[in-house]
């Protein structure tokens, strides 16, 4: 989907096929709401105040013809109360009206959505966030699925009003929004097509569009000779071979140190010989989230051209039960040395991720961000619209959560207080890879902490994010926006 910016003609003399304006609760906008109602004879006032249009966040009003405006149809987005509007709550309506113009038999449509006060962001702010909700909700999985001839395409191309000061703005927006959708196309895609083979050559295409990305693709047998023992015990049940992809964007001096985004790519998880429930597996297709989102975020930065290095390493396994697969009571050597004790198949994630961060000690990364769908703890702690945040690192941490406020890609931070290390005690090992029923989530983050002793290191357990669960709606691409807004923060501050 095409984005352009165009401000020349006077709103209600455009012909569009769908001119998309915000109302309140609390009474129309300036700027191009006040137009159409103007032209309207206030037509447009009137129906916000009887009711006929609702105002509320994301309820959204279609009307054809509507007087006085020169557009096939008027899309009227409602924005809750004026002095309410938060970034987040501006994204869901944007969303909410992209859906719409997906759903509805048209192909281009001139957004005014940014025109409007949200507190705390500026113009700017809303523009950006506004191009990449409408392009957010405009997405439709089509890899497997064939669009019929009678059912509306999704748009073509979307011009957001606003002069070419605003340009940086959609050109921001329009990268986020690239990242967004390698993440939620990469999510969607079933395991049988999506192995880990499959996401190395997606990599392969990334690192073929631009100059200064560089590609390395780890097979098994290179991490045997690593000792990747941990990551390669899960991958024993699979008749898909593991990689280790290793993705790198040069877009600063040799010597600045580098962000690594480390992404659990679990392209199955059955949970291996623990295995899961039919219920519990049917959406395991999502367990390489975390790499989608790292991946999504890396794109959305070098389409920026981000004046920062970017180290992206996607551990990409699937977890099957087999007569070769490992098994509860098996003790694995990681990399780092340290041994554990497999109590459990299906926490297989830490397994894998433990390796791919003792991996990145090598690059003398500034901070590693690791991103996973580690646990259904995560998710009966924060549910589907925070993700969760571990971290050794205050200032880490504060930034990540600042990114996630900014582009309304929220995170939470949890507590991954030493007493709970305890958990993870064994008699058998340095550790297990379970801490029992009391905060999952927590645990998981701990037994990672052990592999991060000596990095400025976070970790996002996006297991209730990364997909709208249930539903038929699919994958959000979260947090490939946080990440990236946090790179071009960390870009920013030099
Ligand atoms: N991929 C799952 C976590 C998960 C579950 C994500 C549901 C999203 C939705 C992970 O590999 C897993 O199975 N975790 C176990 C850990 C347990 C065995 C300690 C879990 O959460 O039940
Ligand atoms: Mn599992
Ligand atoms: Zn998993």
């Amino acid at each position: 989907m095409k984005l352009h910016l165009d401000n020349t003609a006077s709103v209600c003399d455009t012909a569009t096929e769908c001119l998309v304006i915000p109302v309140f609760e609390d009474g129309i906008g300036k700027d191009s709401a006040a137009a159409v109602d103007e032209a309207s004879g206030g037509r447009l006032s009137a129906m916000l105040k009887n009711g006929d249009i609702p105002a509320k966040v994301g309820k959204t009003t279609l009307l054809h013809r509507f007087a006085g405006v020169a557009a096939d149809r008027l899309l009227v987005v409602g924005m809750g109360k004026q002095e309410k509007l938060t970034t987040a709550r501006f994204r869901r309506a944007c969303l909410a009206a992209g859906k719409v113009l997906r759903d509805a038999p048209l192909r281009h449509c001139l957004v005014c959505l940014h025109e409007l006060e949200i507190e705390g962001a500026s113009r700017h702010e809303a523009l950006r966030q506004a191009a990449m909700a409408v392009h957010g909700g405009n997405y439709l999985y089509t890899v497997t699925k064939q669009l019929k001839d009678d059912s509306p395409a999704p748009l073509e191309s979307a011009t957001f009003r606003a002069g070419p000061e605003l340009q940086p703005a959609l050109d921001e927006g329009a990268a986020f929004a690239a990242g967004f959708e390698k993440a939620k196309m990469l999510s969607d895609l079933p395991p049988n097509i999506c192995t880990p083979t499959y996401l190395a050559h997606e990599a392969e295409k990334i690192k073929r569009a631009y100059d200064n990305v560089e590609l390395e693709v780890l097979e098994e047998s290179t991490m045997a000779e690593l000792g990747m023992d941990a990551l390669l015990g899960v991958s024993r049940g699979s008749a898909n071979d593991a990689k280790l992809i290793v993705l790198r964007y040069e877009g600063a001096a040799e010597n600045r140190a580098p962000i690594a985004l480390v992404g659990k790519g679990i392209t199955f998880d059955s949970g291996g010989l623990s295995l899961k429930s039919g219920e519990n597996m049917m959406q395991m297709k999502y367990d390489m989230c975390g790499a989608a989102g790292v991946i999504g975020a890396f794109v959305t930065c070098a389409q920026l051209q981000l004046p920062i290095n970017v180290i992206c390493v996607v551990a990409a396994v699937e977890n099957m039960p087999d007569g070769d697969a490992y098994r509860p009571g098996d003790v694995l050597t990681s990399m780092s040395g340290k041994t554990i004790e497999v109590l459990n198949t299906d926490a297989e994630g830490r397994l894998v991720l433990c390796d791919a961060i003792t991996y990145c000690e090598r690059f003398k990364p500034e901070f590693v961000i690791d991103v996973a769908t580690l646990t259904g703890a995560c998710v009966v702690a924060l549910g589907h619209h925070a993700s969760g945040l571990m971290s050794n690192d205050d200032e880490l941490a504060d930034a990540l959560l600042r990114a996630g406020e900014t582009v309304a890609d929220r995170a939470w931070r949890l507590p991954i207080w030493e007493e709970y290390q305890a958990q993870l005690d064994t008699p058998f090992a340095d550790m297990k890879n379970i801490g029992g029923m009391p905060a999952g989530v927590l645990t998981a983050g701990c037994f990672l902490a052990r592999f991060a002793e000596d990095l400025r290191w976070a970790h996002i357990d996006v297991a209730g994010s990364a997909w709208k669960w249930g539903g038929n709606e699919g994958a959000t691409g979260r947090p490939a926006g946080l990440l990236a807004q946090f790179l071009i923060d960390q870009a920013g501050d030099g």
